[in-house]
């Protein structure tokens, strides 16, 4: 077991994660970086597919939300670049064009704003996945199960990712009280019957 504090300042990712803390907003940064990893991909030729998979499971007391998508997938150091505050990994940061997040300044936040949750993501055949919860006393945190690992045939069918393709999907277990779960019930029923 590796758990790790996020290595960002905790009270800056406090005041960015409670700014998160929608569920558009969460939806919108992931769906955004998913179609961003598909329009990178489509520079370098076809895709495999171009699909954005928005799954919500109601739980008693929350609910779990993930996003899936077929493109670039991550590495294991990718993976643990979007855990450091803003760096330069972020294609805004790196003033390239195509990229809409917000700095660096998104996936993470998207989790912490409504509770807490894991990113697995299949990169060449790997597999990596990183954990992101909150230690008792309110610290961030998170665990990366030390390494990647050969993904294998089980993994893409739990992920729903094509055998031979990569991709990422996000978890978020939405814990946050202030989250209005039966309107976020009906948003996600929104977008996946009319959009996605
Ligand atoms: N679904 C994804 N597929 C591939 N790479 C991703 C995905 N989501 C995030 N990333 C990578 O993680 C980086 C950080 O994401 P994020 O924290 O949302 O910041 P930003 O979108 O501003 O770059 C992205 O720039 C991208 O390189
Ligand atoms: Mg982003």
């Amino acid at each position: 077991m590796a758990v790790s504090a996020l290595p960002v300042d905790q009270r800056v990712i406090d005041i960015d994660s409670r700014r998160f803390a929608s569920i558009e907003k969460a939806l919108v940064e992931l769906i955004t970086n998913s179609d961003d990893s598909y329009s990178r991909l489509e520079h370098a030729g076809p895709l495999i597919s171009d699909k954005i998979i928005i799954s919500y499971e109601r739980h008693q007391n929350g609910a779990l939300l993930t996003v899936c998508d077929h493109a670039e997938g991550m590495s294991f150091p990718q993976i643990h670049a979007v855990l450091s505050y803003g760096g330069a990994h972020s294609q805004m940061a790196r003033g390239e064009a195509g990229g809409r997040g917000f700095f660096g300044r998104g996936l993470k936040q998207a989790i912490y704003g409504l509770g807490y949750g894991w990113i697995e993501s299949v990169q060449a055949g790997m597999l990596s996945r990183v954990d992101l919860f909150r230690a008792e006393d309110g610290q961030y945190l998170f665990e990366d199960w030390d390494q990647d690992r050969p993904a294998e045939a089980q993994d893409y069918s739990r992920l729903g990712i094509p055998l031979d393709s990569n991709g990422t999907r996000v978890h978020i277990v939405v814990d946050n009280p202030q989250t209005n779960i039966p309107y976020f019930a009906s948003l996600v029923t929104a977008i996946t019957n009319n959009i996605y």
